[in-house]
């Protein structure tokens, strides 16, 4: 486990080579991305419900909580999920100790649609990603896998969206990945604030 108050207090040398922020941040934001290498290292299950259990006090519309997470840790598991995983993301993908589908249920508790829940479940995932972080743990966000497949596969209501499955696990050794991973096998940037943030009416 990492010293959880570097991951606060200071950018790794290879972040602060790669993330030049406008403005002070706390350097946890920075420290977190999205790497493909991970160890076989397992992850506890202490853990895991931890970083679970930071998701899971995301805020979300009425409190509904409408965020979903179905768990792959066993190799029977961990075996349904890598056959829904698109092909390039299988490549990297299994070799993550844990894959964590994220879905939410679309519907509030009285049947009505709930406009929020993917903006609710996305909430939920950036603090599982930082949780997860702070416990020396990394994970990567993976859209690119058959939802059809796992909807058939995990028995998911239709009422469920489904949105990414999470690999998470110790980051491994990039030698591990195929030679044009490798070379991705790092922290990225950002466009300026200015793109993204407006005051008053946007002007493009
Ligand atoms: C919803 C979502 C879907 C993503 N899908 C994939 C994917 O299918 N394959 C992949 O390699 N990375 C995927 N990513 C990772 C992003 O490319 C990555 O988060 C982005 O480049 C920002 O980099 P960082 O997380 O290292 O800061 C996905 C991320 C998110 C949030």
């Amino acid at each position: 486990m990492s010293d959880q108050r570097t991951v606060f207090e200071q950018p790794t040398e290879e972040v602060q080579a790669h993330r030049k922020p406008e403005y002070s941040v706390t350097p946890l934001f920075l420290n977190r991305w999205s790497p493909r290498a991970y160890s076989d290292q397992p992850v506890s299950e202490q853990d895991l419900y931890s970083i679970l259990e930071a998701a899971h006090w995301a805020p979300s519309s009425f409190n509904d909580q409408p965020w979903r997470f179905i768990v792959a840790k066993t190799d029977e598991q961990l075996a349904v999920f890598h056959d829904f995983l698109s092909e390039f993301n299988r490549t990297w993908a299994s070799k993550a100790p844990v894959l964590i589908l994220v879905a939410s249920d679309t519907k509030r508790e009285n049947g009505d649609p709930n406009g929020a829940h993917a903006f609710d479940s996305g909430t939920a995932w950036g603090s599982l990603a930082l949780q997860a972080k702070i416990l020396g743990l990394a994970t990567h966000a993976i859209g690119g896998f058959s939802r059809d497949q796992a909807r058939t596969a995990l028995n998911i209501p239709s009422t469920w969206e489904l949105h990414a499955v999470i690999a998470l696990g110790y980051q491994g050794d990039k030698l591990t990945l195929s030679e044009g991973l490798r070379e991705r096998e790092l922290p990225n940037t950002r466009r300026p604030l200015k793109d993204v943030v407006f005051e008053g009416p946007v002007s493009l």
